[in-house]
């Protein structure tokens, strides 16, 4: 059985770039084979300087994903800086990278061209991650296109280690998302950081509102129209079956009396929210109620990555003669 591995930045609350780029994958994964998916709080704190809103995003990532239906019973689910065995290791793989290596991340330099401070953190992130991996035999890395060039890293450093040491890791893959990039309101890549998202937990008035802000053109729902490119039909070929989507499509080429009015289509997305993710807006205010009860989930994720990351750290400890 395939083990797949995945960190997920504590960012905030999703929006459904992040559920069908990423949480959708991550559930579907735990089907397929073995998971192992953590929250990165250390990778987080080369971004995030307030300690209140490092834990309050990281709970809101456990409660997001278990009120979507992540089950802790089948799925590894813990806290980064809960298992300090990986930044153990991370400190072998710094030892045996080259300068070269990491000065050609290209995720390093863009954060410093946004304004980020260049820190040391910040330049070793791609070292911490590959330790992440590496740590716990993972066969295959699910990640965003971004973050192809981490897990080639990733490759490199256990590749290093063994070059020096004799074979020690496994060599993980990367795989991509089906769905790597879904628009925003305002058509670039639906981003957090670029005020154009629609929240998945979102319901009701606030729902509709977001929704209502989808753009549209002046165009009359008789007059004949490509969903092919049109924001409306990127958004609902994400949330309804095919069947379905093929039947709306069809009545927007052919316009006419049968031709879809855009208040159809986004009363349609909305109803498709609340289909999709019904379910898990009221899991996720039982979750919010109980704290102890995420609490009890990670610690006990925590527990068997420990075990886990525990025999590859002794296993490269050994290889380079720490024991
Ligand atoms: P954001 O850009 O909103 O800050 P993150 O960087 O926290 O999102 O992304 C978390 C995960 O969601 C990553 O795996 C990323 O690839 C995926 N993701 C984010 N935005 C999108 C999008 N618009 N389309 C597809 N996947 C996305
Ligand atoms: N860097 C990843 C991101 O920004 C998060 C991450 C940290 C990760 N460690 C990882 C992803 C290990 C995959 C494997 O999305």
């Amino acid at each position: 059985m395939k083990r797949f591995l995945s960190g997920i930045q504590p960012s905030g609350l999703p929006h459904l770039g992040n559920w069908f780029g990423a949480m959708a994958m991550h559930l579907e994964l735990a089907r397929e084979g073995e998971a192992y998916w953590f929250i990165a709080d250390l990778h987080a704190l080369t971004t995030v300087k307030d300690a209140a809103k490092l834990r309050e995003m990281t709970r809101e990532v456990a409660v997001s994903y278990l009120a979507m239906g992540l089950d802790p019973e089948r799925t590894c689910f813990w806290r980064q800086s809960d298992v300090p065995e990986v930044t153990e290791v991370a400190w072998l793989l710094g030892t045996v990278s080259g300068m070269g290596l990491l000065e050609r991340g290209h995720s390093y330099k863009d954060k410093v061209a946004q304004g980020l401070t260049p820190s040391v953190g910040l330049f070793y992130y791609p070292v911490l991650m590959a330790a992440d991996i590496i740590c716990f035999d993972a066969d295959e890395v699910p990640v965003g296109k971004d973050q192809i060039q981490h897990v080639e890293f990733a490759q490199d450093m256990a590749g290093a280690f063994d070059a020096v040491y004799g074979p020690t890791f496994k060599r993980p893959e990367w795989r991509l998302s089906k769905t790597p990039k879904v628009s925003g309101l305002d058509g670039q890549k639906m981003s957090k950081s670029y005020g154009n998202a629609l929240w998945i937990f979102e319901e009701g008035k606030a729902l509709t509102k977001g929704i209502g802000r989808l753009p549209t053109d002046s165009r009359a729902p008789s007059e004949p129209k490509d969903p092919d490119g049109m924001l409306i039909f990127e958004w609902l070929k994400l949330l309804i079956p095919a069947d379905e989507y093929e039947a709306l499509a069809t009545r927007a080429r052919e316009g006419g009396d049968k031709g879809p009015g855009y208040g159809e289509l986004k009363k349609r997305i909305a109803c498709a929210m609340d289909e999709l993710f019904g379910a898990g807006r009221e899991e996720r205010k039982k979750l919010l109620a109980h704290p102890e009860h995420v609490e009890r989930v990670l610690a006990s994720g925590a527990e068997r990555a420990r075990s886990a990351a525990r025999a590859v750290r002794d296993r490269a400890y050994k290889a380079c003669g720490l024991r």
